[in-house]
């Protein structure tokens, strides 16, 4: 079968390796569609830690399934995946925390994922379709990680929530905290991601970070209180840093986005506010299933959220395009089958 390899960084080959067989525990599924994330294009940047090549990228899948033995479902079933295998025995697994298991491999990151036709993957990782497109299946595990991050936060209704990073994953954000009912403010300093969350998504406070009087700005939207929530979306340590300093007395802060160095804190600034910091890591089944449901019953439409789609044979030419910020991809997708 066809997979497509990122040798190292900065190169991708076709190359003709063995079907996978199989074996006790795990389904074959038939990759239909793969949504590009911004790990996939960090991993081929070579900037991304944690990964070692060859490596066969994809983790946001829609596909269908030849050989199953998982309770539930069968053969040509359409399903979409959770990627993040886990062990089932450390203290985050017996906590009902899969998704932070100790020693967690992530589909397509720690191992081959599904820029191939056929992969192998743990039963307990399938996700019934519920009739969703095979397009939007592959957006599914993204917006988990943003009803994930929502979830850790647990706004309430009419609550202010700033979201900062309006790229993919903090659009799933919005979405969610937009679903629990609160009143989301979106920042950004790229203004055309800006002014795709208002056109867009219909969020009614936009904030350019860029902008010299935006703290002023997000007083004047919280009637000088600030947001009680903040989840930052960036990955950037100082939007991270700032975020802080945005946070509402009594507030909470949802690290969903991730970078490399320390963090560092005024610890009065944070004391006076008696602040909760939380980091919102992967996502779980109760999150795959909030987001297909939400899908379902028509609260999001992330076919929006699709601005580029490429036949699988044409991914090795299109993909460093799609680094450029000028082409101005939210989402691409690659057709397999
Ligand atoms: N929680 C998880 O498990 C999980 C899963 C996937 C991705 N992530 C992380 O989520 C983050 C966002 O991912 P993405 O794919 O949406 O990335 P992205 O790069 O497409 O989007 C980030 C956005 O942040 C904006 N931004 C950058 N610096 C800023 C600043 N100083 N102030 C305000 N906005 C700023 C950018 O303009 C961009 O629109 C990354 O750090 C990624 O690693 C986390
Ligand atoms: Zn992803
Ligand atoms: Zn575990």
């Amino acid at each position: 079968m066809n997979a497509l390899i990122c040798t190292i960084p900065g190169n991708f080959e076709y190359k003709k390796i063995a079907e996978p067989v199989p074996a006790p525990g795990n389904s074959i599924i038939k990759i239909k569609r793969v949504g590009v994330c911004g790990t996939d294009l960090h991993a081929y940047e070579g900037t991304q830690p944690y990964f070692s090549y060859p490596r066969i990228l994809g983790h946001e899948i829609a596909a269908e399934i030849v050989q199953t033995d998982a309770p539930g479902f069968s053969k040509s079933d359409i399903v979409t995946l959770i990627p993040y295998f886990n062990c089932g025995k450390c203290v985050a697994c017996r906590n009902g925390k899969p998704n932070c298991c100790v020693s967690l491999k992530v589909s397509g990151v720690h191992i081959d994922g599904a820029m191939v036709e056929y992969l192998s993957v743990p039963s307990y990782s399938l996700v019934h379709s519920k009739n969703i497109s095979s397009n939007v299946l592959a957006l599914v595990e993204p917006l988990a990680i943003g009803a994930h991050g929502i979830r850790r936060a647990n706004p309430k209704e009419d609550e202010f929530v700033l979201v900062i990073g309006a790229g993919p994953i903090g659009l799933g954000v919005m979405e969610f905290a937009k679903i629990a009912g609160a009143r989301v403010i979106a920042m950004d300093v790229n203004k055309t991601r800006l002014q795709f969350c208002g056109n867009e998504m219909g969020i009614e406070y936009l904030v350019d970070a860029t902008s010299p009087d935006h703290i002023e700005k997000l007083m004047e939207i919280t009637n000088g209180e600030m947001p009680t929530v903040v989840l930052d979306a960036t990955g950037n340590l100082k939007a991270i840093q700032n975020g802080f300093n945005y946070l509402a007395h009594g507030g909470r802060y949802v690290l969903v986005g991730l970078q490399k160095e320390n963090i560092s804190i005024s610890h009065p600034e944070f004391h006076k506010r008696e602040a909760t910091l939380m980091s919102s890591r992967n996502a779980t089944r109760e999150d795959f299933e909030k987001v297909i449901s939400s899908i379902s019953e028509k609260k999001i439409d992330p076919a929006k959220f699709i601005t580029h789609q490429v036949a699988f044979e044409k991914v090795r030419d299109e993909f460093p395009k799609w680094l450029k910020p000028e082409t101005k991809v939210i989402k691409a997708i690659i057709e397999i089958n």
